[in-house]
């Protein structure tokens, strides 16, 4: 049977994952590999729209990839690799943004945040564009879904409208995909400052999935609550325990009624000094699955090396027919 197709992507600038990344979008991927054809791709040509040092984002993007098949995304299969792997990703783009108007990329209002409050010669060209590299990705595997958070829908928006001037204008080329509705995935929230969402860029609330176990249970019991007494799921009232219990379930089988009731009458130190346990437990055989797989590089490459190909026997095809249909 033919599973319909998923494209979704992360990017290597970071050490580690953390568990916003995890809950919010990783673990989907995961689930997704049941019912999709899917492709994931680690995508170091869209980390370099911001400066790297080279040395880094060659060890972030093993670490990506190791990271990932810790987590679970099988390469057997799905098709796991390096976007700079697979050269008709920059062939495609440019194909697109000679179809892009200048005014609709402007519109992209993650741009706009992004270079708002920098000088324009300190905002990369590539950052502009970053959408339609974006596109590229999706549309050369003929992906009929992309799991979409809030932040991506414009992307998505821009990537469905390419798809269809390009098929309108060159024949019938390109599917149109459809966001995909995440089927359990959580959004967290900063253990300092629950009012914002878990981000790398904020080292003291983020728990991530490579630093010390040790580390993590000790952020959580140092995590922002409330001056009141009661564990209750209230985002508007009390967001931080919220948080912990939405952490807390996400990373179990017990609903968060089943914990508010486990934890009546308890305290927030219980709550946070089992919260951290789950997490230790959580992360511990993960971190040694990683290790296991930075400590064979061969075995990692040959893993690249085998998703590489598999996307470039579908990513190959659409870009023959693209070119044929440009008049290349
Ligand atoms: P960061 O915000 O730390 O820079 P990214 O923007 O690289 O993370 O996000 C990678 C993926 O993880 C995206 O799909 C994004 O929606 C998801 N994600 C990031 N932070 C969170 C969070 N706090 N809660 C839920 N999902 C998140
Ligand atoms: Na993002």
């Amino acid at each position: 049977t033919v599973r319909p197709r998923v494209l979704s992507g992360i990017q290597p600038t970071a050490d580690s994952f953390h568990l916003g990344n995890y809950l919010g979008a990783l673990r989907e991927w995961v689930t997704m590999q049941q019912r999709y054809e899917c492709f994931f791709s680690v995508v170091d040509l869209h980390a370099i729209t911001v400066e790297q040092d080279p040395e880094l984002l060659r060890q972030r993007t093993r670490l990506s990839a190791a990271q990932l098949l810790a987590l679970g995304i099988d390469p057997d299969r799905s098709a796991l690799f390096v976007q700079s792997h697979v050269p008709e990703h920059a062939q495609l783009s440019w194909v697109l943004e000679c179809l892009t108007g200048f005014g609709e990329a402007g519109r992209m209002t993650q741009f706009k945040d992004k270079s708002a409050r920098q000088e324009a010669d300190h905002v990369s060209v590539g950052l502009f564009t970053y959408p339609v590299l974006q596109a590229a990705d999706i549309l050369l595997y003929q992906a009929d879904a992309v799991p979409v958070g809030e932040d991506q829908r414009q992307h998505l928006e821009l990537t469905r409208n390419l798809a269809q001037r390009f098929n309108s204008r060159y024949g019938n080329t390109f599917t149109v995909p459809d966001a995909h509705i995440p089927g359990d995935t959580a959004k967290i929230y900063d253990l300092q400052d629950p009012g914002s969402k878990m981000s790398k860029s904020v080292p003291s609330g983020v728990i991530e999935l490579m630093e010390e176990p040790k580390r993590s249970a000790k952020k959580i019991r140092s995590a922002v609550t409330d001056t009141g007494r009661e564990i209750r799921y209230d985002t508007e009232g009390k967001p931080g325990v919220s948080n912990l219990l939405a952490i807390y379930s996400a990373l179990t089988d017990k609903s968060i009624a089943d914990l508010e009731s486990e934890f009546d009458g308890r305290g927030y130190g219980d709550l946070k000094k089992e919260l951290g346990e789950v997490v230790v437990e959580f992360v511990t055989p993960f971190q040694e699955q990683v290790r296991g797989y930075l400590d064979d590089p061969a075995q990692l490459d040959k893993i690249l090396h085998r998703g590489a190909q598999k996307a470039r026997e579908v990513s190959a095809e659409t870009l023959r027919n693209v070119f044929d249909r440009v008049g290349f």
